[in-house]
């Protein structure tokens, strides 16, 4: 069962943490897990996936609108209704809206008719809300590697989870 990660990403950490979910996916037996930048599609490992999961940057607390473009133009085109779908974000602060662009990617996944999945509290600890988010900010202390273990938690759950209801 195949498996994307899509991301956007201008410095590498948006980047970094999709390549820990595809790792976390590939956890699960059988399944083949890609990442790719927005820039560079599969557009057919893409419609092959059973599952993809969209992350973004934090800008002003809002998906990048590099990220809000390739929804409305690039994402149409990949066959996505029906598919499992995920969201994930990195930010420099932990009160710099990751949530807000977890919800913000979700609403346009669901707007496509994909059927979103986070894990949510029913997987218990850790506890995976919506999305998981990566925060990379020395001040704060938060450094993105101490976020690793929740994107290969979430990409393990989700891999589950498309691969009961697709494998
Ligand atoms: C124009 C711009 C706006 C940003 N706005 C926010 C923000 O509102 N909140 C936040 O926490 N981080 C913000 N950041 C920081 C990025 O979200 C953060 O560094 C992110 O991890 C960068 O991802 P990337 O390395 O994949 O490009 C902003 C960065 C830029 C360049």
């Amino acid at each position: 069962m195949k498996l994307s990660v899509i991301y956007d990403s201008r410095t590498g950490n948006t980047k970094k943490c999709a390549e820990w979910i595809a790792e976390g996916m590939m956890r699960v037996e059988g399944v083949e897990a890609k990442t790719f930048s927005t820039k560079d599609v599969d557009a057919e490992f893409v419609k092959d996936s059973a599952g993809v999961v969209i992350g973004s940057p934090s800008y002003y607390a809002l998906m990048t609108a590099d990220m809000r473009t390739w929804l409305l133009e690039g994402a149409p085109k990949l066959d996505l209704g029906g598919k499992l779908g995920g969201a994930f974000a990195t930010v420099q602060f932990t009160h710099g809206g990751g949530d807000l662009v977890i919800q913000q990617i979700l609403t346009n996944l669901i707007t496509i008719g994909m059927l979103c999945y986070s894990g949510g509290g029913a997987c218990g600890d850790p506890c995976i809300h919506l999305g998981p988010v990566g925060v990379n900010h020395n001040v704060e202390k938060a450094y993105l590697e101490d976020f690793q273990d929740n994107f290969l938690i979430f990409g393990e759950r989700f891999a589950k989870k498309a691969k009961e209801l697709f494998g």
